[in-house]
């Protein structure tokens, strides 16, 4: 059966702020479905783009800014001055697209979406896929608590009720095991390399040495403290252009959570 025919009725009726792209549900606010078909089957990617690519609540943020880092060579002025969205843009988000089409090259991008969602132009492309995949025990925690705060998804109503959806993938961007299945289809590619966030979070210099090697990025040692440094948990809690702090009450309840909440890893994964 198709995705679309999978969704259970009820669906249709109390999401009213949710829409169906190709069977997999995104939120009204901020997404369309003529931009997520324009990233699809328009948008060109450059043999320089980089891209940040996760399932939501896997360490999107966390990596875009281990890779701005990387890219100024650990001097933390960019991170410190531009809003993540701003310097790495969700590439299918309504703003997120036309922040990436005026983006200077080379540009530095995020997304969630399945790879076959993703620009049709990339597999004939140079450009880097970085792909940060996380727990999914963990995921769920973190996307529950995320659903709370942030005004474009629907309130979770209980746990149980969210990991019903969750491992069902009637939750935004769908299934998160579909997800890394089609991703971890590219594994191989000299232009795709993966990551788990519990090597980030066990070994953050290691994992960073290792993502310079694949961008072929030489970094000094001081450089790469500065890298770890700055893309600590303390620091980036504390980072208001990364933080989510800036954003306004229309687009996150503040009272009810924060973006850097615990980073608990209740699993430890290595990538291979
Ligand atoms: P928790 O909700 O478990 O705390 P994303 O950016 O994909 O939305 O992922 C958000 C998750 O990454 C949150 O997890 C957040 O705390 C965690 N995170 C962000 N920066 C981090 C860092 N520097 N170190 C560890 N975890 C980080």
């Amino acid at each position: 059966p198709s995705s679309e025919q999978k969704e259970p009725s009820h669906f249709t009726m109390s999401s009213a702020e949710y829409f169906t792209y190709k069977g997999i549900l995104f939120p009204q606010l901020e997404y369309s479905w003529e931009t997520i078909n324009q990233v699809e089957n328009e948008f060109q990617i450059l043999d320089d783009d980089i891209i940040n690519v996760t399932y939501p609540k896997s360490g999107t943020v966390w990596m875009a800014e281990i890779l701005a880092l990387i890219l100024k060579k650990g001097d933390p002025t960019w991170t410190h001055n531009s809003v993540v969205w701003d310097r790495s843009p969700w590439l299918e988000t309504d703003d997120g697209l036309q922040v990436a089409l005026k983006y200077p090259p080379p540009r530095l991008m995020n997304s969630h979406v399945p790879f076959q969602f993703f620009p049709k132009n990339f597999l004939q492309t140079k450009a880097k896929v970085i792909y940060v995949m996380r727990n999914p025990k963990d995921v769920l925690v973190s996307f529950y608590y995320f659903s709370s705060f942030i005004k474009s998804l629907k309130t979770p109503g209980s746990l149980q009720e969210f990991l019903e959806k969750f491992l069902s993938g009637n939750v935004v961007y769908g299934s998160w095991f579909d997800h890394v299945k089609s991703w971890m289809g590219l594994k191989g590619k000299p232009n795709f390399f993966y990551i788990t966030y519990e090597e980030l979070q066990q070994d953050l210099r290691g994992s960073v040495e290792k993502i310079c090697q694949f961008l072929g990025k030489e970094l000094s040692s001081q450089q790469m403290d500065s890298v770890v440094e700055h893309a600590s948990f303390q620091k980036m809690k504390e980072n208001k252009m990364s933080n989510f702090s800036v954003l306004p009450d229309e687009v996150v309840d503040h009272k009810k959570g924060r973006f850097m909440r615990k980073a608990v890893s209740r699993f430890q994964v290595q990538s291979d």
